[in-house]
């Protein structure tokens, strides 16, 4: 058991350190840094999303439940892809600034959705 709330603490841990980053990275993009080329600025996201998968896998397998019959599980893996499309829309894909900025702000509502989601355990939060 306290094993499990260990990895649902760096799971946590990772989801925070996700979103920051992730923030920090549109602000040296929008200031035209050199940050983002640098190798490890690259790499980080990386492995901090597989640490967070892997973290929620665990927990999935532990705990005994099936993403697509549990809804709310389903919904924070849907919803998960979505805020990495978004998230790589805002950082590179956007065309223009003002698709950048939307593709941000949904990123971050999309996130904000996931954490509603993983708290409640409730798909449609209302
Ligand atoms: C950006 C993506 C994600 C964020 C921000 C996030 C956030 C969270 C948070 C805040 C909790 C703690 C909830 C609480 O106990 O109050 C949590 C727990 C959990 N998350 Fe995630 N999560 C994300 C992705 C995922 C994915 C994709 C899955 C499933 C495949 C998942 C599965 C779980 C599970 C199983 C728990 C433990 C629930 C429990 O036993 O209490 N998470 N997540």
């Amino acid at each position: 058991m306290q094993t499990y709330q260990a990895i649902k603490h760096l799971h946590m841990s990772c989801a925070a350190f996700s979103v920051s980053f992730f923030i920090l990275r549109f602000i040296w993009m929008l200031r035209g840094s050199s940050m983002l080329q640098q190798r490890w600025v690259r790499i980080v996201p990386h492995v901090v999303d597989t640490i967070l998968l892997a973290s929620a896998l665990t927990m999935v397998y532990w705990s005994g439940q099936i993403p697509f019959q549990q809804t709310w599980l389903g919904a924070k893996v849907v919803a998960l892809l979505v805020y990495i499309v978004l998230g790589s829309i805002a950082l590179k894909r956007g065309k223009t600034s003002q698709s950048r900025a939307l593709a941000f702000v949904a990123a971050l509502l999309v996130f904000s959705y996931i954490v509603a989601v993983a708290m409640s355990r409730q798909v449609l939060l209302f």
